[in-house]
């Protein structure tokens, strides 16, 4: 190249950094214009003060970008001030992976069927808000979902079954909802290793299926439902990574003595049940954090050593048909 050409090239560029800064931008022009599109869907909340047309969108609040192609992957509003739906834009941003929006109580409306356009989302997480109407089923088709974090909203209907095959979930939060019905067969499925399983809160009923006792969760609360019948899949052999187990507040019946204790098991609410039998000589072997089993139906003596007199009074025991012996009063001989 001639010299001339090279400094007219030169100064050209020199141009376009200083009288274009937008050439410069790393945020991608269509997201940004997608983003903006939202911030206006919300009627410019403050919380979004940041998102500013003049300024790089990779340099945003409450998003983040990606290093190297420079596309928006994160989508994050927590203890923010959206209000009104989720508009649809939100899936127009095809490389997104996290969606999150936490503690906003204005947010409402139902989960948008354009959040089925995330191809890359890995992280669903819409958490106390107002968000209503049921689980779409076009969730447990999005098979790149690790986590879906769906707590405290206004959520009603039953559970996808489908939510059950996802390949990569390895952790499911649907509690402080409304929803009904039961819980989907397909839970004994789930691909994920410590998988975390949280559905309390809600108004479940039926049976809790005997396939969630094939898979090994370390924690699981089912409480504040209305599931009934047998919960003895869900203790399993000693071998199980089975440390949290809460059942409290539900209409389930079974024998007690006939459970199988894992051995880390360290936290065991079983309150407000119609549980029948005696409490498993094994219980004293474990290192118990939290025992309550009031409110049931159980009899016999409470077995002595471990944590069972030393850690737990009497209310971890009362209001059962006839369990006996420290800390209740003793046995009648
Ligand atoms: C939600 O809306 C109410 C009523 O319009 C308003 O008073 C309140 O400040 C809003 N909350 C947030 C966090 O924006
Ligand atoms: C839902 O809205 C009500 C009424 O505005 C509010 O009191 C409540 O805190 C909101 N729920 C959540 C989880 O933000
Ligand atoms: C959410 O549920 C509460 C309590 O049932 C109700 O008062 C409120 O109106 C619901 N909010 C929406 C946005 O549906
Ligand atoms: C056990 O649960 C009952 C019922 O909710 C409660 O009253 C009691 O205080 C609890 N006791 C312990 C030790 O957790």
């Amino acid at each position: 190249m001639e010299t001339p050409k090279l400094l007219l090239c030169l100064v050209l560029i020199i141009f376009s950094i200083f009288l274009q800064p937008s050439l410069s931008e790393l945020c991608h022009p269509q997201d940004k214009k997608v983003l903006l599109q939202i911030k206006k869907a919300f009627n410019n909340p403050y919380t979004l003060t940041s998102w500013d047309p003049q300024t790089d969108c990779c340099h945003w609040y409450c998003v983040q970008c990606d290093d190297k192609t420079h596309r928006i992957t994160d989508l994050f509003v927590n203890y923010g001030d959206l209000a009104g739906p989720i508009p649809h834009q939100v899936g127009d941003l095809p490389f997104l992976e996290t969606l999150d929006f936490h503690k906003n109580p204005n947010l409402t409306g139902p989960i948008p069927p354009a959040i089925a356009k995330l191809k890359k989302l890995r992280y669903l997480m819409i958490t106390w808000t107002n968000v209503s109407g049921p689980i779409p089923d076009f969730i447990g088709e999005m098979d790149s979902l690790e986590f879906i974090f769906l707590s405290f909203n206004n959520l009603t209907g039953p559970i996808p079954s489908n939510i059950g095959k996802l390949p990569k979930l390895t952790g499911l939060r649907l509690d402080r909802n409304k929803l009904s019905g039961p819980i989907p067969d397909t839970f004994g499925e789930f691909k994920g290793d410590n998988f975390y399983l949280y559905l309390s809160h809600n108004q479940l009923s039926g049976k809790i299926p005997v396939s969630l006792g094939r898979k090994d969760f370390p924690f699981v609360d089912l409480s504040r439902n209305r599931l009934e019948g047998d919960a003895t899949p869900l203790f399993g052999s000693e071998k199980k990574m089975l440390e949290h187990l809460d059942l409290s507040r539900n209409l389930l019946e079974f024998d007690l003595s006939k459970v199988e204790l894992p051995e880390r098991l360290s936290y065991l609410d079983l309150n407000h049940n119609k549980i029948f039998g005696s409490l498993p000589e094994g219980l004293t072997k474990l290192s118990l954090q939290q025992l309550n089993v009031s409110y049931n139906r159980l009899c016999g003596k409470i077995p002595v050593g471990g944590e069972l007199q030393t850690r737990f009074d009497y209310s971890a025991y009362f209001h059962n048909r006839c369990l006996c012996g420290a800390p209740l009063p003793s046995c009648k001989l």
